[in-house]
């Protein structure tokens, strides 16, 4: 079966292209390699013996999308990963990010309606929430008000696919609310490409231990939490990926109750910062340069997953603990600067 998978050599999207083809699937990748390059496609050869089918298109071309369903007409389903998402800069240039993150995904859409059944899987993000008022976080908590033009894409992106289902009852999809990804492939072979300053706190964490950056600043120390940091729920990229194929699985097996759908994604566990930098030490080794500094404004204090409807409707759970998530991120950055140098 033919699944389109959009970001395919992104972060999440390359992980779960080689979930997919463990299952079976024959993956056709698009990227425009804005935030990846083609090497990624060498790193999912040498974890699953099977090259992908890529083709470089930005999506943001509509020709070119129409283009591409005309010449692909046994597509069963897209699990759409191509987006921006650097919250800083989508403050600083919302228009790329409404473009990017919004018009992509209309002209998918658009392009879905027209089979006489489509499966779609889209990447949400637990920022839809805010800070929720209790814990663990439910699926059906309220949406809070979007703190940057990035989550806003998330809210108006889940918008969007529901009322595009509601009328086009060929399309069954279901928007994956993730928590906090980290890590790479056990293998090393691939994992977040070290473009740009992090966003995240994992890679600043292992690009510290590993030298590149002299130091990392824990924002704020005074929360009413256990030591004070900000508590989040880290989920390792494969756990994660699973869960997009169970999802796929779910929709194309027609074993969806309604035709849109949101899952949790996440661990169900929370770890302060100071907790992310104590595992970084303990499989590497290593003692990490951290300081703590001011609160950092936007901030939310504590976020974390209840993952009871992903358990019981999709059967799926998180495998791997924040450890030996960590490990796969400080072997994946390991390799990284090894080939750098
Ligand atoms: N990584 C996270 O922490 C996180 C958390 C929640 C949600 N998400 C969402 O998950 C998705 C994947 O995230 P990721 O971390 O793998 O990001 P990523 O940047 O590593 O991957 C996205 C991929 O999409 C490609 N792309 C971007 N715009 C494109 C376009 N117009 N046409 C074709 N390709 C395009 C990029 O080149 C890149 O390879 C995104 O939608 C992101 O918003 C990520």
């Amino acid at each position: 079966m033919k699944i389109v998978v959009t970001g395919g050599l992104g972060f999440i999207g390359s992980h779960t292209t080689v979930e997919l083809q463990k299952k079976g699937f024959e993956v056709v990748i698009i990227d425009d390699l804005s935030n990846s390059t083609e090497k990624v496609l060498d790193g999912i050869v040498a974890i699953t013996g099977k090259r992908p089918e890529f083709e470089k298109i930005d999506l943001k071309e509509k020709s070119k999308v129409e283009d591409f369903f005309k010449r692909h007409q046994d597509i069963a389903g897209v699990i759409h990963f191509a987006a921006s998402k650097a919250v800083g800069e989508s403050v600083e240039k919302p228009l790329l990010y409404y473009e990017n993150n919004i018009g992509t995904l209309v002209y998918l859409l658009k392009e879905l309606s027209k089979k006489q059944r489509a499966s779609f899987i889209f990447s949400s993000s637990c920022t839809v929430y805010g800070q929720a008022d209790k814990m663990p976080i439910t699926e059906d908590a309220p949406v809070k008000a979007a703190e940057s033009p990035y989550g806003n894409t998330k809210q108006i992106g889940e918008e969007i696919i529901q009322e595009t289902c509601k009328v086009t009852p060929a399309i069954n999809a279901i928007a994956l609310r993730y928590f906090n990804p980290m890590g790479a492939h056990p293998s090393a072979e691939i994992g977040e490409l070290p473009i740009g300053v992090p966003q995240n706190l994992v890679p600043f964490v292992t690009q510290t231990g590993a030298g590149i950056r002299e130091q990392i600043s824990v924002f704020g120390g005074d929360y009413p939490t256990e030591d004070g940091t900000c508590i989040r729920d880290y989920i390792h990229v494969v756990d994660l990926a699973k869960a997009h194929v169970v999802a796929l699985e779910r929709l194309l097996d027609g074993k969806n109750e309604e035709n849109y759908e949101v899952f949790n994604v996440g661990t169900g566990k929370g770890s302060s910062v100071l907790e992310v930098i104590q595992s970084f030490e303990r499989v590497s080794g290593k003692k990490l340069n951290y300081k703590i500094v001011g609160r950092r404004p936007g901030d939310i204090m504590t976020a974390y997953a209840d993952t009871t409807k992903a358990n019981e409707v999709l059967g799926w759970k998180a495998e791997s603990s924040l450890d030996e998530a960590m490990k796969s991120a400080w072997l994946w950055e390991q390799r990284v600067r090894k080939e750098s140098v």
